[in-house]
């Protein structure tokens, strides 16, 4: 366990020994080599747990920020925005009292001198509560119920501005983001819990919220007050914390702090905070003196607290590492890089989502590299070895029209793939979401021909022959100069030239599953012809090749193409959100190549070589009525037998980020087999 200390001084002001308010920054995950200012019986445990008190009754501690901190621009001026969230566990010798509780607090001086333990928290006393001279703003977490002081209960939060008669509390608890419903926290539990207080200097609004330490920050706070803190905050002030004591042994412990000025405060990275202390290891001796009983009423529940807290720990990032994978090293990652890179995967940093999983976005922690991680529920005894070898052999094609696949790693039930980040996201955000973005045509022509170049590279550029089987708007992610770029190899198949591709399930997204592979199974490079085709009518008409509700009767994109290039109206089929300015003659192309590729005959399909060639006019397009193309040639699988498929179109498909594919069809095929 290592402490990150953060903090950029303005050179003048470090002179001074002030912390510049515009660039302050600390974080403290574990307290162990920190600078704390202490006093009381505050003190630092070896692995780096700040407790504030220990043991002792009718105490108080305090740890502050060493340096005075800039909450203004001058003694007038209105306080600036801050943000600050802290871990902190409130462990007593018994389960079910302590006391009296902690606080996170701005004062005007380093450590409170003339404050009281027990009820006043360490931070007020008699004489000076509730005086407005105090400038004093805290948030007591409070384990007892005062009535001089009006408490609510003896489990609750507030804001406390000059004294210990709250302007705003509730019983202690979070609001949880999927239901709405308030749960209870206990806050002597012994159990960590995390607080963000945040002010806003511009709306004078001060918002507090806790939630237990696994859990994301919930999006409504606990406590939500508009006060205008510049009266109270002087230009410089102390940041830090307080805790007391009263007739119960208890320990106020904090395992990571950070605190921004002007900013959101650093998440603190749970996998280096430092271990709760588990209640009683000197009193193992006695505890065989005293009896069973009293093992079981007061050690015990904190003993096993404390085991549950480090197995869930170690469970947290327990992943599958098995012989076979050592020569993968480069290419696999450890669970805890990506935990830690995602944000503990939390919902903020989701991507996009579909039937095979969730993608997230993440910075690695060692090489800053921007990457998304899918999380693929897979059953690991079936084929991993196969599977990760596959993967691995994926990770090394390199074409600029693939979205590089970076490593893996494997979990019980879980596998998760790391790619490179792609900026601007996928292209059905592009095609869908108008008029916000939009591609003009020739930004659409140039990402076709890099898909076109991409999937070419798969199919026959290779040593093996790569399968993608999943080719579709929402799995081309564009790079940050637009560039397309094919990405989402998980469900791809590898096999080796002249093989015959073994008959798998069925894998693809409706309405770019070629008639012949939901009939067999059998993924081919035509199949990803078949797919390209509908991915080409796409782009020029900015409609799905499904319509879930159609506008029209024509719910069916290449019906539709077909039926206007048969009036000879082939125009009338172009995204209207295109505008006019394009080039007809490549519209033209491209769309025929659209209609070429849906073909329900495989082998009347053209390969991906000649596709690239048609679209390089390196090749002219054979005249589509030569070749006798006609409606019924023109095909999907919904026509074969599975009319069911037009109720189950997938919503995910809707998603702006896709990496993770829809599947109604897998399983609606594998589910039927
Ligand atoms: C600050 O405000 C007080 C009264 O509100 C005034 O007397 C004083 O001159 C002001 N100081 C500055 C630097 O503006
Ligand atoms: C209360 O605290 C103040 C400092 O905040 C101190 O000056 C004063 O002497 C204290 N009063 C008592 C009675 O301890
Ligand atoms: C607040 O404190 C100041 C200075 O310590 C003192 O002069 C004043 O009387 C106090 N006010 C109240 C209401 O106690
Ligand atoms: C505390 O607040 C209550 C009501 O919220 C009020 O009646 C009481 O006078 C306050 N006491 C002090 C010392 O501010
Ligand atoms: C939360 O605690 C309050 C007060 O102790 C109680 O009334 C309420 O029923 C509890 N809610 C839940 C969901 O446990």
């Amino acid at each position: 366990m290592f402490i990150l200390i953060k903090l950029i001084l303005l050179a003048v002001s470090a002179l001074a020994g002030f912390a510049s308010s515009q660039d302050l920054s600390i974080t403290y995950n574990g307290f162990r080599s920190s600078d704390l200012s202490r006093d009381g019986i505050a003190e630092v445990t070896p692995n780096g747990l700040l407790k504030l008190t220990d043991a002792p009754v009718q105490q108080q501690g305090h740890a502050f920020f060493p340096n005075p901190v800039s909450f203004k621009d001058s003694a007038n001026s209105s306080a600036f925005s801050f943000s600050t969230t802290f871990i902190f566990a409130v462990v007593s010798e018994y389960p079910t009292l302590s006391g009296h509780g902690m606080a996170f607090v701005i004062a005007p001086t380093r450590g409170l001198p003339g404050a009281l333990p027990s009820h006043h928290l360490g931070l007020f006393n008699e004489t000076n509560n509730g005086n407005e001279t105090n400038h004093v703003f805290a948030v007591e977490l409070d384990t007892i119920q005062s009535e001089e002081f009006h408490d609510i209960n003896n489990n609750h939060v507030g804001i406390d501005i000059n004294g210990l008669n709250s302007t705003l509390a509730e019983p202690a608890g979070y609001y949880s983001d999927g239901s709405g419903v308030f749960q209870n926290l206990t806050l002597i539990s012994g159990k960590a819990m995390q607080v963000w207080v945040e002010y806003d200097g511009k709306e004078k609004h001060i918002s507090v919220t806790l939630a237990p330490i696994y859990a994301d920050k919930p999006n409504k706070p606990l406590l939500s007050l508009s006060y205008d803190l510049s009266p109270i905050l002087n230009k410089n002030m102390y940041i830090g914390f307080s805790s007391s004591t009263g007739s119960v042994p208890t320990s106020h412990c904090l395992l990571g702090w950070s605190f921004k000025m002007n900013g959101v405060a650093q998440w603190l990275d749970l996998s280096q905070l430092p271990k709760l202390p588990r209640v009683g290891p000197k009193k193992t001796s006695k505890v065989l003196t005293i009896g069973l009983p009293i093992i079981l009423t007061i050690a015990l529940p904190i003993a096993i607290s404390g085991i549950i807290y480090q197995v869930r720990i170690k469970k947290k990032f327990a992943e599958v590492l098995e012989d076979w994978e050592h020569d993968y090293g480069p290419h696999r990652f450890k669970y805890k890089d990506l935990y830690i890179a995602t944000k503990r995967f939390r919902d903020r940093e989701l991507l996009g989502r579909g039937g095979f999983g969730k993608v997230y976005r993440g910075i690695l922690p060692s090489s800053k590299l921007e990457v998304a991680v899918k999380r693929v529920s897979h059953d690991s005894r079936q084929g991993m070895k196969e599977f990760v070898a596959e993967i691995v052999s994926i990770g090394r094609l390199r074409h600029r029209n693939l979205v590089p696949l970076l490593g893996y790693c494997r979990r019980k039930d879980e596998l998760l793939l790391v790619y490179e980040y792609m900026p601007n996201g996928s292209l059905d955000r592009f095609l869908y979401q108008q008029p916000r973005c939009t591609l003009n045509w020739n930004q659409r022509y140039r990402v076709i021909r890099g898909v076109a170049s991409g999937l070419f590279y798969l199919h026959e550029g290779w040593e093996q022959i790569v399968i993608h089987r999943d080719v579709k708007a929402s799995n081309v992610l564009l790079d940050s100069e637009l560039n397309g770029r094919l990405g989402d190899f998980g469900l791809a198949k590898l096999y080796d030239h002249g093989t015959d591709p073994q008959t798998t399930h069925v894998v693809g997204t409706l309405g770019y599953l070629a008639p012949e592979h939901a009939r067999t199974g059998k993924a081919t490079t035509r199949t990803d012809v078949y797919a390209f085709g509908a991915f080409l009518l796409e782009v020029v008409c900015g409609r799905r090749p499904i319509e879930p509700h159609p506008p029209t009767e024509d719910a069916i994109l290449v019906d539709w193409v077909f039926s206007c290039w048969n009036k000879g109206q082939f125009l009338e089929a172009v995204d209207p959100n295109m505008g006019l300015d394009y080039v007809k003659e490549e519209v033209e192309l491209v769309m025929k190549l659209g209609l070429l590729c849906s073909q329900s005959e495989p082998t009347a399909r053209p390969t991906m070589r000649q596709v690239v060639l048609y679209l390089d006019s390196a090749l002219a397009l054979p005249d589509l009525r030569s070749l006798g193309i006609s409606a019924t040639g023109l095909s999907f699988a919904s026509q074969e037998g599975f009319s069911d498929f037009k109720l189950s179109y997938p919503s995910s498909m809707d998603k702006p980020f896709s990496h993770a594919s829809s599947s109604a069809a897998e399983s609606l095929l594998s589910g039927g087999r």
